[in-house]
């Protein structure tokens, strides 16, 4: 018997409430209080129930994030308030006008200035009415923008609904923000688009705008996608009086504010707090290009007003940027896991933003013809945060009478197959599978830390391993054996042991650890773990289909299609079976626990041993998790060099601090 509807309508919406809230915690706070199988399960109850009662659907139900069906074109927005662009400075002196211009025309000394960092994204609009997320538009000409509504609901830091239980609601609230990818995931985007021949982004901005513009709303919800929040066009039935109060107002309604705001005074605090940004900027999880200035009251921002396009009342304190020109030596197309040929150029040495770069990758020959990089030119590379340096353009001025043109070669450059294009693809690939080069690149990848985790299992190994014929696929490494290792250049009997010691211990390994090994595209650690704990076992990974594989939580639509293909191939499940018979034993996991279970960690500064994604994984781990921000419920704080502004909050709040070397005993155990 179905229930009175009435009791569903109350279940379902007691649902929502609770999903949205734990939606919150995870995309806006970075603070979830509940594991990813508790939400799924919530989640899961809530589509059945609303499949049940299709008649009770809202437009605000988690479920309906991505609901609309593809379009053929974006209409337009007219912003009810025009969105303005910033002034520029790049020098302490060019602030200094500025300051003074504001105290002058304010007939103040000491102005009280807002700062945050430049989120290097794309300016949107959010319009929400009683609470309500009604239209997201781009910026646009400032005036009229593209309607993105669809597009932006999949987007999970967006609220549909803001909050309203710790202030009022606002009766109008047209929000500014930037959209914007995280480094880590845009350079995941990028490999899985290399690797699957499509073209690559330039840089984070761009893969954002390219997400944020796509007629199906699926796949920009396969993209993950955050906003900023940090200004405010109309503002109806609620009174806020200074930026710092519109910041903390957005944090109440649900909405995530620009991170590491401050308020200020004085041009040395705001030269002190710059030059603490630039220090922080390389280690900072998503690119800024600079500081944004803003003078703290509304009154006096209405007081000082615009001029053409812009305020007079902030102003961005830009980056210099990352920029270095250099000469092609040479082009040489180098193969990858998946047989892609990819044109990497040889430059002449050169330092970018502190680091070297001898080489650079060229993604592929659209992108060489598009650019028209040729060996002998001189280039403009860039580096967008830690971002793998990339060609900006050629200098033409610079072109020597001489320059040499690369071509793709006809025939693979390790195994002499024949190299194709496929009539839809930008890449070209070598066509045999058994392709050393690809061979060693999916050996290097199957030993790494993230995956089968064998240590010994090094470059020089590969190579020899593969070029002596003794390795013909993953499962053989589980067929070597001491005579045959010995026998190979530079390996003691000591090394070779241990070597099969580390074969031996990886066959005992977790589902999540041997998906990531298996080298399906777009398949990470945060993924395979995903798999692992929706479908606990491998054999109901390899049997789902499309749709079940995009039930689980942050897989889309372009995800799940790669992973059933991988899993489609029949030579990738004799593959899985050979290495099965090999004694390989994935285990299923469930949700962490472990010596640091339930402790929340914050990092800062750069560990001298250790990179910042090693240490996360070495936390989360012992069952540990790590956080942005420090809160008063942050238990750690881990010091590196050049700490940031977290080691002042830990301070004030009386946070634990741990220097490296504490750290490491920590994680070592
Ligand atoms: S304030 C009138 N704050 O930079 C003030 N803008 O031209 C206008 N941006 O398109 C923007 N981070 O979208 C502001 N913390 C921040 C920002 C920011 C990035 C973008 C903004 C605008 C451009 C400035």
């Amino acid at each position: 018997m179905a229930r009175p509807s009435r009791d569903v309508s109350r279940v379902l919406d007691e649902l929502r409430r609770e999903i949205a809230t734990h939606d919150h915690r995870y995309h806006v706070l970075d603070d979830p209080s509940i594991s990813d199988a508790e939400y799924d399960t919530l989640f899961r109850r809530l589509q059945a129930l609303e499949a049940e009662h299709p008649e009770l659907v809202t437009a605000d139900s988690p479920t309906q994030r991505v609901g609309a069906a593809p379009s053929a074109t974006f209409a337009t927005v007219r912003h009810r308030h025009q969105m303005l662009s910033l002034g520029n400075v790049t020098t302490r002196d060019e602030l200094a006008e500025f300051d003074a211009r504001v105290r002058k025309l304010l007939g103040y000394e000491n102005i009280p200035y807002a700062i945050e960092p430049k989120v290097d994204g794309v300016a949107v609009e959010l319009v929400y009415e009683d609470g309500v997320f009604t239209t997201g538009s781009t910026r646009g000409d400032g005036l009229v923008g593209e309607d993105v509504t669809v597009n932006l609901r999949t987007v999970r830091s967006v609220p549909l609904r803001l909050r309203d239980d710790a202030r009022p609601l606002p009766k109008v609230l047209d929000v500014r923000g930037e959209v914007f990818m995280p480094l880590e995931a845009f350079r995941a985007l990028n490999r899985d688009r290399e690797e699957a021949g499509l073209p690559v982004f330039a840089n984070p901005r761009n893969s954002t705008a390219g997400s944020l513009k796509q007629l199906d709303p699926k796949v920009t919800a396969s993209r993950p996608l955050q906003l900023a929040c940090h200004g405010v066009g109309a503002l109806e039935g609620v009174a806020v009086a200074s930026h710092t109060e519109l910041l903390a107002a957005f944090a109440d309604w649900g909405l995530k504010p620009v991170p590491r705001h401050q308020l200020v005074h004085g041009l040395d605090e705001l030269a002190a707090a710059f030059a603490d940004l630039e220090a922080a900027r390389d280690a900072l999880p998503f690119e800024i290009d600079g500081l944004v200035v803003k003078v703290n009251s509304f009154e006096w921002q209405g007081l000082l007003g615009q001029v053409s396009r812009s305020p007079r009342w902030a102003v961005a304190w830009k980056f210099k940027p990352r920029q270095a020109e250099t000469v092609v030596d040479k082009i040489l197309p180098s193969v990858g896991r998946t047989g892609v040929l990819t044109p990497v150029a040889e430059l002449a040495p050169v330092a970018v933003g502190g680091v070297t770069v001898r080489n650079v990758s060229l993604h592929n020959m659209d992108e060489v013809e598009r650019k028209d990089i040729r060996v002998g030119d001189t280039v403009l590379l860039e580096r967008a945060g830690d971002v793998i340096p990339y060609v900006v353009r050629v200098i033409e001025e610079k072109r020597p009478a001489k320059t040499t043109r690369f071509h793709m070669p006809t025939h693979c450059p390790v195994c002499g197959a024949d190299v194709l294009r496929q009539d839809d693809e930008v890449a070209y690939r070598c066509q045999n599978i058994a392709c050393p080069a690809r061979i060693k690149q999916s050996l290097r990848f199957f030993g790494h830390r993230g995956a089968m985790d064998v240590e010994g299992l090094g470059e020089k190994l590969v190579d020899q391993l593969v070029d002596q014929g003794i390795v013909k696929d993953l499962a053989d490494l589980y067929h070597l054996d001491l005579e045959r290792l010995v026998a190979l250049e530079r390996m003691g009997k000591k090394s070779a042991e241990n070597l099969l010691a580390q074969l031996e211990r990886s066959k005992q390994t977790t589902l999540p650890r041997f998906l990531v090994a298996l080298g399906i595209r777009q398949v990470g650690e945060a993924t395979a773990k995903a798999l692992a704990l929706h479908f606990g076992t491998l054999d109901a990974i390899m049997a789902a289909d499309v749709e079940a594989l995009t039930a689980v939580r942050d897989v889309g639509p372009e995800v799940a299609a790669m992973i059933h293909a991988f899993f489609a191939e029949p030579r990738h499940i004799a593959l899985v079976e050979r290495l099965r018979a090999a004694g390989v034993t994935p285990a299923p996991v469930t949700e962490t626990r472990g010596p640091l279970a339930g402790k929340k960690f914050v990092l800062t500064g750069s560990l001298g041993g250790m990179s910042r994604p090693e240490a996360q994984r070495r936390i989360e781990g012992l069952g540990g998790r790590v956080t942005a921000s420090v809160s008063k419920d942050t238990d750690f704080v881990v010091v590196g060099a050049d700490p940031g502004s977290k080691v002042k909050r830990a301070e004030k709040l009386g946070v634990a601090q741990l220097d490296e070397d504490a750290f490491v005993k920590l994680v070592r155990g």
